[in-house]
């Protein structure tokens, strides 16, 4: 694992933050109903329905957040989405049954979980296949320039390990939950903090997400998909909606 570190400070690559106060003080405000945040530009009923698969995985709960609120929204547009942890369930035949898919999960060490790694390498042609998008949760992403660069470097790491070529990718800050770790975890990560110059209250957590860019890259990546099938459909000839076609 890493120090922490931000623009001032030295930045050790692969890891950690220095909290962004911009972000600090946004406590989990995911809120917003799911149906509040539909993307108005084609009327609903006129859309396709699409089904999508969100994948993810935690170790402290808050990237399952993260990918529960995009399938919130997502669904909010009209698709469904199955949600899915891949520490309990595998899903079988994704090509068959879904038309993208969403895959995610934190920063450890400057290192997504094996499980991760391993899931997205032995389904590597589906995933090449449909329209993609993976999002990396960690703190570094909710730090200074260099620690983003950080993130944005562990996140290709990443990729060239797997060999995926995702259509959309984002690096998501992440959460430091202090009431949620045992003793152990919460004074290590105290101590990693501090040396970046962080949050350091123990007796409170600390959520950096930006919940708006969450659902906007939702609903971005969700135009992709329908921008893809449309495509697909179009080049084999079936008739387009339209709506669409204006
Ligand atoms: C033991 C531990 C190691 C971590 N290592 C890193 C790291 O190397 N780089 C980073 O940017 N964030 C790191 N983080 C921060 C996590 O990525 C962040 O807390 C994220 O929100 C955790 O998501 P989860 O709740 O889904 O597990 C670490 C957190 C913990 C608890």
């Amino acid at each position: 694992m890493g120090l922490p570190g931000d623009g001032s400070a030295t930045s050790v690559p692969g890891c950690w933050i220095r909290r962004s106060r911009k972000h600090a003080d946004r406590h989990d405000r995911c809120t917003v109903q799911a149906t509040d945040l539909v993307s108005t530009a084609t009327p609903r009923e006129e859309l396709p329905m699409h089904k999508l698969l969100v994948v993810y995985t935690t170790y402290d709960g808050h990237s399952a957040k993260i990918a529960k609120r995009i399938a919130a929204v997502q669904e909010g547009s009209d698709c469904a989405v199955e949600l899915c942890d891949i520490a309990r369930t595998i899903p079988q035949h994704p090509t068959k049954e879904y038309e993208g898919v969403v895959i995610s999960g934190p920063l450890q060490g400057g290192k997504h979980a094996p499980k991760l790694t391993q899931f997205v390498s032995t389904n590597l042609a589906t995933w090449n296949e449909l329209p993609s998008a993976f999002f990396s949760v960690s703190l570094s992403a909710a730090g200074g320039p260099g620690q983003q660069d950080d993130a944005t470097r562990c996140l290709s790491d990443f990729l060239d390990e797997t060999g995926w070529h995702p259509d959309s990718t984002s690096t998501i800050a992440g959460a430091l939950l202090y009431r949620e770790y045992g003793f152990f975890k919460r004074w290590m990560m105290k101590m990693i903090v501090k040396r970046a110059g962080g949050d350091t209250d123990t007796s409170r957590n600390y959520v950096y997400t930006d919940w708006d860019a969450v659902d906007h890259f939702a609903l971005e990546f969700l135009d992709e998909v329908r921008a893809k099938t449309l495509f697909a459909e179009t080049s084999a000839g079936t008739r387009i909606p339209e709506v669409l076609s204006d």
